[in-house]
């Protein structure tokens, strides 16, 4: 199959060429090589077997899809964000792009599609009350999180909550511009299924880290923004009381989800976790990351931020079962492979 990757030169895409070079696939890259994510060009990284093409999602280049069979479009702006001001930015990038590459597959014929999502799209986990079963809590409040309150309570009866794997059908409540533009990406390839009777599989990626992972910037998440202090020898930061929850799933098994949602020949549109299957705290990850590393030990801060989440964990099975997939990398594998691994500058 020849496979047009967006976004190919960036952390998960160049990931991605590596598992469907493997498995016998051509490959054809579209990268934007912005200058403030790529100063030095093209990755040394990247295969040099996949052919490449730089431009923008937003004005494809002519005959970009020309002998393409399916397309796997990571190309996107990440992270959360510094402001308001990002907001057309992340419109643009993800979501008008995301429109343009449907429109021209629709005319090349190109019927196979593999879509970056993320779990943001669910804004909280799930939450359930030993009397009312799953709830959702409301948005945290400042006083609750300035006296140390950080898990939140039943909405019912304010009794403190468990947390469970999230499965894909929970309710969606992107929180952030970031979300807001994954989650349309999903609806306009859900009404590109329909329009076309082509395929769309929506991975929502859960916390990814491993080798090339960009060093911190505001865009970061927090494995980068650890690996990153680790590197300059100090202590990561573990903000609120460490407890929170996520799920960290290494780039190796991303780039595996990917290649399954290709060749799965899973007809019309779904969405899928792509998760390891076990959460982790966030002050466990600051712990293995600062002990493989041999740094100082990580403090925990108490500090917050308003817009993050208490715990997102998520249930791979629906991955397993229509996909094939499951993650392979053991997370202390995986943490010690990423304490020295290389970051992208
Ligand atoms: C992250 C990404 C999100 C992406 C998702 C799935 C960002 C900012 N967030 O969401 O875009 O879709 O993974 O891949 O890119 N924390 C610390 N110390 C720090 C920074 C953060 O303890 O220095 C804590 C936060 O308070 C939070 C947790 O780590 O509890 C996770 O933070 P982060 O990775 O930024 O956000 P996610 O919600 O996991």
């Amino acid at each position: 199959m020849r496979v047009l990757v967006t976004g190919g030169a960036g952390f998960i895409g160049a990931h991605v060429v590596d598992a469907l070079l493997a498995h016998g696939h051509e490959v054809r890259v579209l990268d934007l090589l912005a200058p403030e994510v790529h100063p030095g060009g093209w990755p040394d990284h990247l295969d040099p077997a996949a052919e490449r093409v730089q431009g923008d999602v937003r004005e494809l280049p002519a005959g970009l899809l020309d002998g393409v069979d399916a397309v796997c479009h990571q190309a996107a702006v990440v992270g959360h964000g510094l402001d308001l001001q990002d907001l057309p930015a992340y419109v643009s990038t993800n979501d008008l792009g995301t429109a343009v590459l449907l429109a021209a597959m629709a005319r090349a014929g190109v019927d196979r599609l593999v879509l970056a999502s993320s779990m943001v799209v669910y804004g909280e986990g799930r939450y359930s009350c030993a009397a009312h079963g799953v709830v959702r809590p409301g948005p945290r409040a400042v006083a609750d999180l300035d006296a140390g309150r950080f898990s939140p309570g039943c909405p019912v009866c304010g009794a403190d909550l468990t947390w469970d794997l999230v499965p894909e059908d929970a309710p969606v409540d992107p929180r952030s511009v970031y979300a807001a533009t994954k989650l349309a990406q999903e609806h306009l390839a859900s009404s590109w299924v329909r329009g076309t009777g082509g395929s769309c599989v929506a991975l929502r990626y859960h916390n990814v880290y491993g080798p090339h992972m960009p060093r911190d910037t505001p865009y970061a998440g927090v494995a980068s923004i650890f690996r990153s202090a680790v590197a300059r020898g100090q202590a990561p930061r573990v903000f609120e009381d460490g407890a929170q929850m996520r799920d960290f799933v290494h780039v190796r098994d991303v780039a595996a989800a990917n290649l399954r949602g290709l060749v799965a020949g899973r007809p019309g549109f779904g969405a899928y976790n792509v998760c390891s299957g076990t959460p982790r705290s966030i002050g466990d990850v600051a712990a293995q990351l600062a002990r493989e590393a041999g740094g100082p030990e990580p403090v925990v801060t108490g500090e917050y931020r308003l817009g993050d989440v208490r715990h997102v964990v998520a249930s791979p099975a629906l991955a397993a079962s229509e996909l094939g997939f499951s993650a392979v990398v053991d997370f202390a594998d995986g943490m010690r492979e990423f304490a020295t691994a290389p970051l992208r500058a």
